[in-house]
Parts: C-alpha cells; structure tokens; sequence
C-alpha cells in the first residue's frame, strides 16, 4: 500500500489498435490498410523503414494483422474482461479503411460506422469511456498507390472528411479524441507512422517533414472540426516519449540530448503552441528542406492547438557523443539509444526505467502546461501458461507497479494527468516485430507467431492485480 490515492475520476484503462486486435481485415466492406501489407520479422522492418512492399497481400506471407486477436467478432467477451477489472477507459483506434476504403469514396461504408457503433455502445454498457485515436498506423491502401500517401497534400482534406464523419456519427458517444498516434514516429518507422515509401535518390528527410507538415494541418483542422461538432469532447496529440539522457555531463552530450528530444518536440510544439518553433525553421534552412505550406496553413495551426497532451512511455534514451559509447547501442528501439549501464532491458531490448515516466511527464507538463493523458505504457514479454492453465506474470507486475508509483509522483509534483491506458491490456499482434510472442496483456490470448491457436483468453496473474490497483485508486500497488 503506498499513502497516495489518484484521483477518484482518474482514468484507469488500456489502450489497443484496430490493426493489431480486430483482424476481419476485409470484412463488411473494409478496404486494405498499410498495416495489412506488414509480413513479420526481417521484411517487416524493412518496409516500415520505407521499403516498397507489395501492395496487395500475398499468397506466400503470413500477415498477423488479416485475423489479429479476432477482437471485430469477439469484442464483447473481450470488454467483459476489461469491466471485470474496473476499467474506466479503454484507448482504441478507427480503422479508416473501414470508413471510407479507398480513403476517397463518395460516402462512407455504413457496415464499418456500425461496427463502431456497436463497439462504443458496448462500452459505455460496462460504464468504459472510449478514448478514440483517429489514425494509429493506418492508412488506406489506395491513397498510397495513388497519391504516395501523407507526401501529398490531398491526404489533408480526405483526411478532414474521414474525421468530420466521424465526429459527427459518435458524436454522443465518444469525448475522448487523439488526431494520430505517435506523430513522431513517421521520422523513423516512415511507412508505418505515414504510409511513405522512397524511391532511390529521394531527398528521404524533405519528405518527411512535408508528410509531417501535412499531418499537422490535418491535425490541427480534426481538431477544429472535433470542437465544432462536440462541444466539451477533448481532442489530443499523442508522442511517442522517452526523455533523452546525455550518457555524460560533457556539454556536447547535453546538447545532442536536447536537440534528440527536438526532433520529438517538435511535432507536439506545433500541435500545442500553434506554430513552428525557431529551431525546427534553422533546421530546415541548415538541411536545405524546402517544406511546402499553404498561405491559410499557419492561421490553421495557431487557431487550433490540442486540450491535452497524450503520450507513451516504454522508457528512456540515452544519447553520447563519443564514437566508442555509441559502438553500445540497445538492440530493438527504434529511437536508437545507446544502453544505459544504470538500466536492465526487456528480451528485446527496451530500457526498463520507471523513474523515467515521472521525468517526461514532468518535462512535458513543464513545457505545455495541459493535461496530458499516458495512453501507452507496458512490458513486452514471452508469457508461458502453466500445465494448469495459468501464466505467472509477475515481471510485468513489477515494471507496471513502479511505473505507477513513478505516475503518482508526478501527480504530487503537480503535473496533471488524467488518466493511464496501458498497452495491449489483451496480448495483441506487436507493432514491431509483428509478433504474438511479445505480449503486453492482463489477458492470454491463445495464438502464436504463426496464426495457431484457438484464441481464447486467459486471466494472468496480472489481471488480478490491475483489477486492486484500479479499485484502490492507485493505492494498492
Ligand atoms: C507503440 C505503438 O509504439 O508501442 C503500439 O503505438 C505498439 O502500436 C506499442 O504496439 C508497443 O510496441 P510493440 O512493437 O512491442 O508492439
């Protein structure tokens, strides 16, 4: 028991995406989505890096994302689980490729809106607030064959349409609304973050600041169209974050440090402050990028900044100057951080650093001075059910107990934050790796790497635990 209790309308939850948990990938009119063309493994992160892949599925590959955890067909058993716990939230994503499936058509796909419906009416049945991002990896297929994707500025106003749409069909059912996932990520995984792919001899950097520039008037009109049709909903940006370390107190370290975190910031600065700030100007001017934007495009984003600052937090970075530190880098993290010596790491490679939640968030709330949300947090690992039918995941336990009790500091340091969603509260398909193996749930789901297995579901010894924390406030750790 710790002395501190979270707020009693404390939004205690989890977070999925439809890519990864509802499968039915071509079911009641659903058209393909870029995650639909992520093989696993080594070509996984080939074509998330840019890669051309094949635009339409092949025979020979296997695609976790076509029948995921089957949550389109078995989601009622799924939230049961969840109301079980206590859950007062529960983050998922639109697919928009069940709305409108080539991303252009001239109405939407009225089976893919009452799916939704019946998600978000089966939600607030259990008394679960729906937290809905807009585009978590996911873009039409269509719109990449004939438009390249976020390069183009016509993914601007198609976007605005899918959101309008949405708005106004849930518009008495869903107050919580995230405009993309993870912003940041199109620098590194640009196909899954932005559905960009490269042709040799491309200037790679000034596309994706153009895509990003995109994103961010696309962000800023959902924004303006959220508070138009559903006064009083809340419409955030969602980071990926995880404050860099400098590896020393060498000035240079410190520095790398900040401007790595610059290139995170930069997204959310223009989300929430309404403008482009002075160093992300001299970076395109020193990189020579010449990034397109329209007369109206500054008036946009100051006019419509985001009411909250959502975020996920796996861990840390670490960044050094030096040749010879750098030579250590952590296998698996995208963001390429050189390993911490004071930091133990998952199987795969991510920093375990609880502290560090309470860094960033206060870094963040220093910076933006809104409330933010953390709607991603959780540990990745390779759970193994007993002969009795159990999975003892006491690990997981441990990493999300500390990194609770770092959230709640943070409360007490007196950042705002109004609620936790952790990852994959049911094992899901991993963005990464595009693996079952690396499971983040309270809840087993019965399927490996390959697609075998009957998918049912199983409490772990987490379960239990979540479901004490939520009931406590948070004071039963
Ligand atoms: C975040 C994403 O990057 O991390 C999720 O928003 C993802 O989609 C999560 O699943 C965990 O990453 P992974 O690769 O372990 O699934």
């Amino acid at each position: 028991m710790t002395n501190f209790k979270f707020p009693k309308d404390f939004l205690w939850g989890g977070a999925i995406a439809a890519n990864q948990a509802e499968g039915a990938y071509l079911e009641d009119g659903k058209g393909l989505s870029i995650v639909d063309l992520l093989p696993t493994g080594e070509k996984r992160r080939s074509i998330m890096k840019g890669n051309v892949p094949a635009l339409t599925p092949l025979e020979t590959e296997f695609y976790p994302s076509h029948e995921a955890i089957d949550f389109y067909h078995r989601y009622p058993e799924d939230i049961a689980l969840f109301a079980e716990m206590g859950f007062k939230a529960l983050r998922v994503s639109i697919a928009w490729a069940r709305i409108f499936p080539t991303g252009e058509d001239a109405q939407p796909n009225e089976a893919g809106l009452q799916f939704y419906d019946r998600l978000f009416d089966e939600l607030l049945k259990h008394g679960i607030e729906p937290v809905v991002t807009l585009a978590h990896f996911d873009v039409p297929v269509n719109l990449i064959e004939k438009y390249g994707s976020w390069r183009s500025r016509e993914l601007v106003s198609l976007f605005e349409t899918y959101a309008k749409t949405v708005f106004s069909r849930y518009k008495d059912k869903v107050k919580y609304w995230m405009t993309f996932n993870e912003i940041n990520m199109l620098l590194h995984l640009p196909f899954l973050g932005a559905g960009l792919v490269f042709k040799d001899g491309e200037n790679v950097k000034e596309i994706q600041y153009q895509a990003a520039h995109h994103q961010l008037v696309a962000s800023a009109l959902a924004v303006k169209a959220c508070h138009e049709i559903i006064p009083g909903a809340m419409i955030g940006c969602m980071l990926a974050a995880g404050s860099f370390y400098p590896y020393t107190c060498n000035p240079e370290d410190v520095f790398q440090g900040m401007e790595k975190d610059r290139e995170s910031y930069f997204f959310i600065d223009v989300q929430s402050r309404g403008e482009y700030p002075g160093y992300a100007k001299r970076f395109f001017k020193d990189h020579e990028l010449n990034i397109e934007m329209q007369p109206g495009d500054a008036g946009i984003l100051k006019n419509h900044t985001v009411d909250y600052i959502g975020f996920s937090y796996y861990s840390s970075r670490t960044t050094s100057t030096d040749p010879e530190v750098v030579k250590n880098m952590t296998t698996g993290n995208v963001f390429g951080s050189v390993a911490n010596p004071y930091l133990a790491k998952s199987e795969w490679g991510w920093t375990i650093d609880p502290k560090g939640i309470r860094i960033t968030a206060n870094q963040l709330h220093d910076r933006y001075q809104k409330p933010l949300f953390v709607v991603e947090n959780g540990f990745g690992a390779n759970d193994v059910v007993t002969p009795e039918g159990e999975v003892d995941d006491s690990y997981r336990i441990d990493y999300l107990k500390r990194h609770v009790a770092e959230m709640g500091e943070a409360l007490q340091d007196g950042v705002e934050i109004i609620g936790y969603t952790s990852w994959g509260p049911i094992d899901i398909v991993s963005a990464s790796s595009g693996e079952m193996r690396k499971r983040y749930g309270y809840i087993y789901v019965d399927r490996d790497n390959e697609g075998k297995g009957d998918l049912k579901r199983i409490k772990k010894k987490s379960f239990h635990w979540y479901k004490n924390v939520i009931e406590s406030d948070g004071s039963n750790l």
